[in-house]
């Protein structure tokens, strides 16, 4: 059982709706983003709504001492964490080459190096107690060739399948949640124009979490939402790389 959950990005889209669905089963939430008032929102609304408690951590992630602040706070024996869900995130509008390094570091380490510090935190800590859930917000992206943020969430998979192999003897479950396209802030936050992707190819963000919980609890290491994106994503797993850019050029 999921006494208390750590979620990143928990202010909007699908960290919002993992906070709701998890508040609502009775689980304490420890919530991280960047913006506190925002987070105390939240914060507010989930403990008047379904009496459980919420502890905030104002954090920026693509930084060392945001990282340190959330490892620490995942290896605290006193105040264990059952569930770490490791979905902050944003993408670059600009594609890889043509934006600046800078920013380029800023995504790697908001990607791949929080994932990889809270993960490394998490599983030390779950160890000991011999139980735990992990659950890595990947994308449908991650099994196409589409430049560097494609190539974070390949990495977020890679990981997310040898941890639930490797850990399962001692309690830990890791999923690669893969979502394609959700209705979230997301789209917005990068300026990504997104007016020509079809309706039928967009998720609501409660169904995705709801599916992400249920495949968690049967032990999956990849959760791949809707029929529609498992039949694109075992394609684009077969498929010729090439021809998979080719088609994949749009969306995140
Ligand atoms: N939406 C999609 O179509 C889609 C598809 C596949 C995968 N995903 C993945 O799903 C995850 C969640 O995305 P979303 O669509 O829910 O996005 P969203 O609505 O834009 O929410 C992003 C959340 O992450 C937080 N965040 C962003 N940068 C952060 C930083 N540097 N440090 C700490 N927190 C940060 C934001 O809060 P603050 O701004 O306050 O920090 C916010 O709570 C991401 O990993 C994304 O790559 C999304």
């Amino acid at each position: 059982m999921t006494r208390t959950a750590l979620i990143t990005g928990a202010t909007a889209g699908i960290g919002n709706a993992f906070a709701r669905q998890l508040a609502r089963r009775g689980t304490h939430l420890v919530l991280v983003a960047r913006d506190t008032v925002r987070l105390e929102q939240v914060a507010a609304e989930l403990t008047d709504a379904h009496r459980v408690e919420v502890e905030v951590i104002t954090a920026d992630l693509a930084t060392p001492q945001g990282m340190d602040r959330v490892a620490d706070r995942l290896s605290e024996s006193g105040r264990p964490i059952d569930l770490l869900v490791n979905n902050a995130g944003a993408s670059l509008a600009g594609w890889f080459g043509s934006t600046a390094i800078a920013d380029e570091d800023r995504q790697l380490d908001l990607l791949v190096r929080a994932p990889m510090h809270l993960m490394d935190a998490a599983i030390k800590s779950m160890s000991g107690r011999g139980r735990g859930g992990i659950i890595n917000v990947a994308s449908v992206a991650a099994f196409t060739p589409r430049g560097a943020y494609s190539a974070h969430k390949a990495w977020l998979v890679n990981i997310s399948q040898w941890a639930n192999w490797h850990y399962a003897d001692v309690g830990i479950t890791v999923q690669a949640l893969c979502p394609g396209f959700t209705r979230t802030e997301f789209h917005q936050r990068m300026g990504a124009e997104i007016g020509d992707v079809p309706k039928w190819m967009w998720l609501k963000a409660d169904a995705v979490v709801k599916g992400s919980l249920r495949d968690l609890e049967r032990g999956k290491a990849i959760s791949v939402p809707s029929l529609r994106y498992k039949v694109l994503s075992t394609v684009a797993r077969h498929a010729p790389a090439t021809l998979v850019a080719k088609i994949a050029q749009r969306g995140r």
